[in-house]
């Protein structure tokens, strides 16, 4: 395992590969960004003391590289057609798609999904954040230039709200659940690309800030398995609470920070004429919305018992405890306070 101020090298390095991809001018250069940021989430990955976590960077080494290496020989065929390495399309019909298809199978996108769940299950609640967020960022922005509303991105955001929703339905464990979850929005933010670059970064920005938040609550109540959930002393009362919330967000319930961004797709969406697609993908989130409740439904009803003493002392969780209500308090209030903000004006 990495020591701190490896960690913090790591994790600059990750960022500024991030960073790189995004901002640079050809195709070369985003390639060479994204295998800079894959390098660094690599170590950060590792731990010795724990076989799944070599077992989950093994295997996430390879789609990566996999990817990579597809990404680069669709970039140099593209030269073929086009002006060497540039991020535009002059109108090649086929472009969009290959050099879209390694990025998406890097982002997790649904018919290349099947990594995912696997490398989620071996990783710690923090680097399951990274993936989840940080680490589809760049490969987005980088499809950004070549997403359009055509057949084949049409079906691949269909494929990923119908996984998210129909994968995550009979798991237990709730970073399977957070995986599917991600599928999920994943193919959302690739609706966002579509309709506007600004729209994806709201949504990627809300859905980092609702990972941040049912991660930390997550964390707090070392809940892997959704049966833990029903053991809990009465402390945990409130981790209950910011727990169902948290989850309700993700999952887009009007009330709550989650709803926006949905909102805010879906009123674009039928302004693109996509009426169709937001139709199906707003049913997707209804077979979500049922697992999320399923999850608390438990911890809240008859099953949950309640221990009339603990031998545990809870006070040193504190600090802890402070940070993740804040971020359960944001994800709960966040969406009355942007709407009454933005009609006070
Ligand atoms: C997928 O995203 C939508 C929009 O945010 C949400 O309504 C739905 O509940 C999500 N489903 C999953 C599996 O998270």
């Amino acid at each position: 395992m990495p020591s701190n101020s490896t960690k913090i090298l790591l994790l600059i390095t990750l960022v500024s590969g991030m960073l790189v991809s995004v901002s640079s001018n050809s195709w070369i250069g985003a390639w060479m960004g994204l295998e800079v940021n894959l390098m660094s989430f690599i170590p950060l990955m590792s731990n010795i003391k724990n076989m799944y976590n070599t077992e989950a960077s093994l295997k996430y080494f390879i789609v990566q590289v996999l990817a990579s290496a597809t990404l680069l020989f669709m970039v140099v065929m593209k030269t073929v057609t086009e002006d060497l390495f540039t991020l535009t399309n002059v109108g090649t019909p086929y472009t969009p798609m290959i050099v879209c298809t390694p990025l998406l199978l890097k982002s997790g996108a649904a018919p290349f999904h099947w990594w995912f769940p696997g490398v989620m299950e071996g990783l710690s609640w923090e680097n399951c954040g990274l993936l989840m967020t940080i680490q589809s960022a760049a490969p987005m922005m980088l499809m950004s230039y070549l997403i359009e509303a055509n057949p084949f991105m049409l079906s691949i955001i269909l494929a990923s709200t119908v996984v998210g929703a129909i994968g995550g339905l009979n798991q237990t464990s709730m970073r399977k659940i957070l995986t599917y979850s991600s599928i999920n929005h994943t193919g959302w933010m690739l609706m966002a690309l579509i309709t506007g670059d600004n729209m994806w970064v709201m949504y990627f920005m809300t859905y980092s800030v609702l990972v941040l938040t049912v991660l930390s609550v997550i964390k707090l109540s070392s809940m892997s398995f959704i049966n833990q959930t029903m053991m809990a002393n009465s402390e945990a009362k409130l981790m209950k609470f910011m727990m169902f919330t948290s989850l309700l967000s993700l999952g887009g319930l009007p009330p709550f920070l989650g709803f926006l961004p949905k909102w805010f797709i879906i009123q674009a969406m039928t302004m693109n004429k996509l009426m169709p697609m937001a139709t199906m993908m707003v049913i997707t989130s209804l077979i979500t919305l049922y697992y999320y409740l399923k999850i608390t439904y438990s911890s809240f009803m008859i099953l949950a018992t309640e221990p009339k003493w603990s031998s545990q002392s809870h006070k040193n969780k504190t600090t802890k405890n402070i940070s993740a209500m804040i971020l359960s308090s944001i994800s709960l209030t966040g969406a009355t306070l942007c709407t009454i903000i933005a009609s006070t004006n």
